[in-house]
């Protein structure tokens, strides 16, 4: 089991998650945040911190499951995050903005720290 990030932090990418992860799992896209499901404790302290509520165990729903591969994929080509930066400007018009998968996801890495 892990947690994973799902389709409502694009473009909100608050990272307020990064802060609390005792293990420093999570991985910086342009405009998202994964988590690498080999190093999450499942632990679960993210999962609340999230402002978008877009952090849930894998075991949750088949949405969550589905964007499991997903954080596996750019968790091992994107830069680690462990501070929290400045998010988008826009990040609140963005939140819960239906299926944002499709026009915005961006398979872009972050800036890294
Ligand atoms: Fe990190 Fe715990 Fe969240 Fe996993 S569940 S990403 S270990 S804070
Ligand atoms: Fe994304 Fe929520 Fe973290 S919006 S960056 S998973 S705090």
């Amino acid at each position: 089991m892990t947690y994973v990030v799902t389709d409502n932090c694009i473009k909100c990418k608050y990272m307020d998650c990064v802060e609390v992860c005792p293990v420093d799992c999570f991985y910086e896209g342009e405009n998202m945040l994964v988590i690498h499901p080999d190093e999450c404790i499942d632990c679960g302290v993210c999962e609340p911190e999230c402002p978008a509520e877009a952090i849930f165990p894998d075991t949750d729903s088949s949405v969550a499951q589905a964007w499991l591969a997903l954080n596996h994929q750019y968790a091992s080509s994107w830069p680690n995050i462990t501070r929290r930066k400045t998010p988008p400007a826009d990040a609140d018009a963005w939140n819960g903005v239906p299926e944002k998968f499709d026009a915005h996801f961006s398979g872009k890495p972050g800036e890294g720290e």
